[in-house]
């Protein structure tokens, strides 16, 4: 066991490989972490608690929140940038960044809690919080605070806004459907039950879409229209609903990110991808198990049944040996090609559309930012 006290700090790895303007938008962003961090610890302060808790709170939170990539966050601040068509003032870029750190610390708790469901050891390059000495089952309430710390967030900067409630409802949303997902998963797929019965590529796309895409393409995006004062409800019948299509572009990429990540898991080195892939042995609904199954005949689908999932080095190679018989590195690279066509027309579709006050627009930039960002990956 890791002792709290002797634990590294956490590591700021940029992400992709960064030109200076990268750097420096994430340094900006992570200076309005310290702010926010020190909102909480105040509120900590105003109810008097003592000044132990307060640094074992600030521990908890610099393990977890900030050590990510960063990029839903930052993918808030960029697209208030490109609705708004412009530079963004100080108290702009604050407000923005602020929403940025809420799915920040979304994204923190729902790991802290999901390595304890996958039993996993090491996340972001430093032991799993939940393994760490004398943390136990007080884990669960640090889960919940983490979740709350949010809520005081948004509480503390946006109380009098007019979208306060809606940004509360978009939020309660996206958690929801995220722990659907989660559950979707862990009933198809628990680690040491093996049942490819269970599994289909519609399965893997109620998992993928509920479980990452919402909260991790949607999100940042609707919290942006909000922060830039596109309304939740119509108020004319002949309104665009903004939201919706956000969502109808969002999802979609999200699924296709998920995609690359579950095939990079199966098909990148560990030099390229940072990591050994896992997905085989851990008896992941992934992508490349799923398209394996919609394509193997009787003889494979046997070996399939009888070495996914086990930890094993030799019953991974013919796992292994089957997707490269049924040919899923060729259905990859027919799939992105095809999504991002797909991905492309829905993109050229949107209308550019401004908001009631005419200070922003929903452009199709923002949309083909993320998907620049990901098409042809390779790690
Ligand atoms: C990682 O998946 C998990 C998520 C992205 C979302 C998990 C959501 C929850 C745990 C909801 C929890 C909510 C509460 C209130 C406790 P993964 O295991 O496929 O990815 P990994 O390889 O990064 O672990
Ligand atoms: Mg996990």
């Amino acid at each position: 066991m890791a002792n709290i006290a002797t634990s590294p700090a956490p590591s700021y790895t940029p992400f992709p490989p960064s030109g200076v303007e990268e750097v420096v938008g994430r340094k900006r962003f992570e200076a309005v972490y310290t702010v926010v961090l020190d909102d909480l610890l105040d509120n900590f302060r105003k109810h008097n608690m003592p000044e132990k808790v307060i640094e074992y709170c600030l521990h908890s939170m610099n393990y977890n929140v900030p050590g990510g990539k960063l990029n839903r966050g930052l993918s808030v601040v960029d697209s208030v940038a490109i609705l708004k068509g412009r530079e963004l003032t100080d108290e702009e870029y604050f407000k923005a960044a602020v929403l940025g750190w809420t799915v920040e610390w979304m994204q923190a708790y729902f790991l802290v809690a999901d390595d304890i469901m996958d039993s996993s050891i090491t996340r972001r390059g430093q032991p799993c919080w939940y393994l760490l000495e004398g943390i136990g089952s007080r884990v669960i309430n640090e889960v919940l605070i983490m979740e709350g710390a949010i809520f005081q967030l948004i509480r503390k900067h946006f109380r009098t806004e007019p979208f306060y409630v809606d940004i509360i409802d978009l939020l309660h949303e996206v958690t929801y459907q995220t722990e659907m997902g989660q559950l979707v998963d862990l009933i198809t797929a628990p680690e040491n039950n093996v049942d490819l019965s269970k599994f289909s590529l519609a399965r893997h796309s109620t998992i993928v879409v509920y479980k990452t895409a919402i909260y991790s393409f949607y999100l940042p995006v609707a919290l942006a229209l909000l922060l830039c004062g596109f309304p939740v409800e119509k108020r004319n019948e002949s309104d665009p609903d903004y939201f919706k299509i956000a969502l109808d572009i969002l999802v979609p990429i999200g699924e296709y990110f998920q995609i690359q990540d579950d095939y990079l898991d199966y098909s990148g080195t560990p030099e390229q991808i940072g990591k050994i892939g896992t997905d085989i042995v851990d008896n992941k609904c992934s992508w490349c198990i799923n398209t394996a199954l919609a394509r193997a005949n009787p003889t494979q689908r046997a070996i399939l049944d009888a070495n996914y999932g086990r930890k094993d080095l030799e019953a991974e190679a013919r796992v292994r040996e089957v997707f490269c018989e049924v040919g899923v590195d060729a259905v990859y690279v027919e799939y992105e090609a095809q999504s991002y066509a797909r991905i492309n027309a829905l993109i050229d579709a949107v209308p550019e559309v401004q908001n009631p006050n005419g200070d922003a627009v929903l452009r199709r930039t923002v949309f083909r930012a993320f998907l620049d960002k990901i098409y042809k990956r390779t790690k």
